[in-house]
């Protein structure tokens, strides 16, 4: 599973970070810091939450 994020969606809005911390890190300015990335198995729920918590729909989850 990859995740990814349009970053000029993104507005700081930090709910993703409050869902798990490492697997949304907020640069200093508090906005969506990631590139893509892959999500290991264990992460997968967390990640699902984390990517529907965001009220912009900058997160995306793509399976391959
Ligand atoms: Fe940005 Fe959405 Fe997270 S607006 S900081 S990706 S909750």
């Amino acid at each position: 599973m990859r995740l990814s994020v349009n970053k000029s969606a993104c507005a700081g809005h930090a709910l993703c970070n409050a869902v798990a911390e490492e697997l949304f890190p907020l640069d200093d300015d508090g906005y969506f810091a990631l590139e893509p990335r892959e999500v290991a198995a264990a992460d997968e729920q967390r990640a699902r939450d984390g990517v529907a918590s965001c009220p912009e729909s900058a997160l995306t989850l793509e399976t391959e």
